[in-house]
């Protein structure tokens, strides 16, 4: 067991909330608190509906709060009387000037810097919780020790690789916790001191411990993997189409070989979430920067082809359903970027809704938990869109059914009953495959998964 510590977290967002609770029900000798300025999120955090759903989070949060894990706005206090700090601010794509569209907006990384830098009267360690470019460890240093007034802090690079829906499992059992540090005494003893935190619960062969760009590169790096392999199972689904192959039997021959693996080969109406579009085209950025086109043009085409998945749904909708969508009813089963969240940050239903309107379809959006945030994604956009959250009175009158999102749910519906209520013919375009397409064929549906022959009554 390490000594008591006092712990800050910057950001109370998806990371920093679900990360402190685990540390604070983890570490009960550690005082952890978590500031942000947003006082909504905040008091959020501090009521019965937290800020975001994730399996298991209510009873972690709630068997520690007001004990050892404290959620609060006070800012300047969280700094001046915490030694240890996380931050997990937001760092999402550049909206403007250089490197627009591409590289990482760092404006609330360094006003975190800079706030750290003002209201600290003891040495801290600051560690790197949110995702960054590499060598931001640098910029970070250099603010922070600015000043010679005997404060000294050191910068870690903890990244965080928990996704959300299975936050709080990933959280508990991660497959590694990586720290970066410098390799100076004082930064090796930094190390040192979180590594402690985390062998409160991770076997120590599971912290692993790396210079900081390594670090840094390695968050990108792994997140760019598991998107390409996304990229390269959609890309076969739209061969297997074309080749009257079965990508569900594709992946599964190929992820049998163990240098490849089984996971993350479910072809899909393409990848959302905030991070895997923004640190791909972060890491693309940062090739371009070095002069690296080859690689830059390499990491980019794991991006296109996420967009044409999502492009290639519509078309094969507008195909199949007599090319035109115009005064058409269709029904989205999910909205949430995965299952078992309520996040929709750059969820691929977001395109295909605005897409759908373009095509003047009318758009029924269903989603168990997602709704909230799909009302303001799609407030504003011209056309037809109503919110329904039962999937069964959202399909009624419909001419279509989008699955876009696996929730478990869809798998236990009366597709029979849902059938009757629908107008004729019918179509299910299952952007997960999930559903049992022989079944929903058999009842009548014209059924088109993704990577697989379609199953049409015409
Ligand atoms: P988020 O937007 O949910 O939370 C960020 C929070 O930081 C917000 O509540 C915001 O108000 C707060 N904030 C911004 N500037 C601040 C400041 N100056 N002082 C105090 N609070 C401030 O973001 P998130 O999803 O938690 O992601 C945070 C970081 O973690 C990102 O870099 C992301 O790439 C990375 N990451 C996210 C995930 C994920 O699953 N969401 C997983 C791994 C890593
Ligand atoms: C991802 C990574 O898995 C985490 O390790 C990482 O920490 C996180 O990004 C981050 O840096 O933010 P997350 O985006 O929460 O986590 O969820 P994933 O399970 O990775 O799913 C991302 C997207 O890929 C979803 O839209 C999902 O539906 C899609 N996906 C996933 C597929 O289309 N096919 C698959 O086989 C797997």
């Amino acid at each position: 067991m390490t000594s008591a510590k006092k712990i800050l977290c910057i950001g109370a967002g998806y990371v920093g909330g679900p990360t402190m609770a685990m540390i604070a029900s983890k570490c009960p000798h550690c005082r952890v608190t978590v500031v942000d300025i947003d006082p909504e999120r905040i008091a959020a955090w501090n009521s019965d509906e937290l800020p975001i759903y994730e399996p298991g989070l209510d009873q972690l949060v709630a068997a520690a709060r007001g004990r050892n894990l404290f959620f609060s706005t006070d800012i300047e206090a969280g700094i001046r009387e915490n030694d240890i700090i996380f931050v997990s601010v937001n760092t999402p794509t550049k909206a403007f000037g250089l490197g627009a569209g591409m590289a990482a907006d760092l404006q609330y990384w360094e006003k975190t810097a800079r706030q750290i830098l003002a209201f600290s009267e003891s040495s801290k360690i600051v560690i790197e919780k949110s995702t960054l470019p590499v060598k931001t460890a640098l910029a970070m240093e250099r603010i922070l020790n600015s000043r010679v007034n005997g404060v000294f802090f050191d910068v870690l690079s903890n990244p965080e690789f928990l996704a959300e829906g299975t936050a709080v499992r990933d959280l508990e059992q991660p497959d590694r916790i990586l720290i970066g540090s410098r390799e100076t005494e004082s930064g090796l003893k930094a190390r040192e001191t979180l590594a402690e935190i985390y062998a409160n619960w991770v076997p120590r062969e599971k912290i692993i411990t790396s210079n900081i760009w390594s670090s840094e590169l390695s968050k990108l790096v792994a997140n760019a993997f598991l998107a390409q392999r996304i990229s390269s199972i959609n890309a076969v689904s739209a061969l297997c189409e074309k080749a009257d192959a079965d990508v569900t039997e594709v992946a599964r021959a190929v992820g049998m070989d163990s240098r490849i693996g089984a996971k993350f080969l479910n072809a899909s109406i393409g990848f959302g979430g905030s991070c895997f579009n923004k640190d791909i085209l972060n890491l693309v950025y940062l090739c371009r920067n070095y002069g690296l086109e080859e690689v830059a043009d390499y990491w980019e085409s794991v991006v296109k082809i996420n967009d044409y998945q999502q492009e290639r749904f519509i078309r094969n909708m507008l195909g199949a359903m007599f090319n035109t969508l115009a005064g058409k009813r269709i029904c989205l089963w999910g909205f949430a970027f995965k299952a078992n969240t309520s996040d929709t940050r750059e969820s691929p239903a977001i395109f295909v809704t605005r897409r759908l309107l373009e095509e003047r379809a009318e758009v029924v959006v269903s989603d168990p938990k997602a709704l909230k945030n799909a009302r303001m994604d799609l407030a504003g956009s011209a056309g037809r869109v109503s919110y329904v959250e039962d999937p069964v009175r959202a399909a009624e009158g419909c001419h279509a059914i989008a699955l876009l999102t696996e929730w478990d749910l869809y798998r236990h519906l009366d597709l029979r009953k849902i059938f009757e209520t629908m107008e004729k013919p019918a179509f299910i375009f299952d952007g997960r495959n999930l559903l049992d397409h022989r079944r929903c064929f058999d009842i009548g549906f014209n059924v088109y998964p993704l990577g697989k022959p379609p199953l049409t009554h015409f």
